[in-house]
């Protein structure tokens, strides 16, 4: 039986006792587990059905964890988490040997966050220990952004859910990688391009899809319902079919779209439409972001798994 508490104390004995626990982060909810034990990070994987190729996030709680983790770490990550951190960055470097194998799937680099939400920053700090988390969801699927979403993705399948409420940002973190010889955009998130390169000036992107390279599988946050862009449609997506529009009209700005997306998108497929559709929004700030996971989510759809 899988139970929702808002008790810290359960949460950090789980961790401590090698479990894995769904917990609360300012992004999405992630799936936690004691990153130094590698058993436990196999039921990460396990639990999630996750392709054991694709690497997990480590949460710490301060910059100076970063150093215990990760070596060679380059002063325009200080100069970011300065500005970013506590918050939805991910840094990814070089990893220390402490970190087992199989939270990096191999790799010999890290992603490392230091999240703001304040349970989860509670648990950090109670546990003494770096948490290991990817999204709650099941592999492939739409992100949870509160305890409810973690419930119906992961129900009996692990003991406890830890409330922190509704995430307050909706989408995950950006990924930005410092293991080549130039800062990397791996995964567009919260924090925008421009915002970064404010900071640390150009960046480069790798973001083709390719599936060979972890944290980026072209399918992702896929509702069951069909889902395609407008612009993508043909004839048979929609002749005598029931049709959801995905509308951001309500909202005011990007930054309420990406809260709501994933949870609209859940809303969305309960209601049993047949397909639904999708405009792209602008594809600037954290327009880009959001329309990478719709991308994703219809990739599925356009591709026939
Ligand atoms: O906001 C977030 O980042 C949320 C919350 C829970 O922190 N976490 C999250 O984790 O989105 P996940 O596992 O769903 O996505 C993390 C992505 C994966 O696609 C993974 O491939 C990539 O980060 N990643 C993790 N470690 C990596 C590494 N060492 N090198 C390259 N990519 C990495
Ligand atoms: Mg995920």
């Amino acid at each position: 039986m899988t139970l929702i508490t808002k008790d810290i104390d359960t949460a950090v004995k789980e961790l401590l006792s090698g479990n894995v626990v769904g917990l609360p982060t300012e992004t999405v909810y992630g799936l936690g587990a004691n990153a130094l034990n590698d058993k436990a990070v196999l039921k990460i994987y396990e639990t999630k059905e996750r392709p054991v190729f694709n690497p997990v996030i480590v949460h710490v709680y301060d910059t100076e964890d970063l150093g215990k983790y990760a070596v060679n770490i380059p002063d325009e990550v200080f100069k970011l988490a300065e500005m970013f951190s506590p918050g939805p960055l991910t840094f990814v470097l070089k990893k220390r040997n402490n970190i087992p194998d199989i939270v990096s799937a191999g790799n010999d680099s890290i992603g490392l966050r230091i999240p703001s939400h304040p349970v989860f920053r509670k648990v950090l700090k109670e546990t003494k220990l770096p948490v290991a988390a990817p999204s709650a969801n099941r592999a492939g699927r739409i992100s949870p952004t509160s305890a409810e979403d973690v419930m119906s993705e992961l129900k009996d399948r692990i003991n406890y859910i830890l409330d922190g409420g509704k995430c307050q940002i909706g989408i995950e973190s950006t990924i930005i990688s410092f293991t080549g010889d130039h800062p990397k955009i791996l995964r567009h998130g919260f924090v925008t391009k421009e915002e970064i390169e404010k900071v640390i000036g150009k960046t480069k992107e790798e973001y083709s899809g390719k599936i060979s390279s972890p944290g980026q599988l072209k399918s992702h946050y896929a509702p069951k319902t069909p889902i395609r862009c407008e612009d993508d449609l043909v004839k048979e997506d929609i002749l005598n079919k029931k049709i959801g529009f995905l509308d951001f009209g309500m909202y005011s700005d990007y930054k309420e779209i990406a809260l709501n997306l994933f949870s609209d998108l859940r809303k969305m497929d309960e209601l049993k439409y047949e397909i639904i559709i999708w405009r792209r929004l602008k594809n600037e700030g954290l327009g880009i972001a959001i329309n990478d996971r719709l991308n994703r989510a219809s990739y599925a759809m356009s591709n026939e798994q």
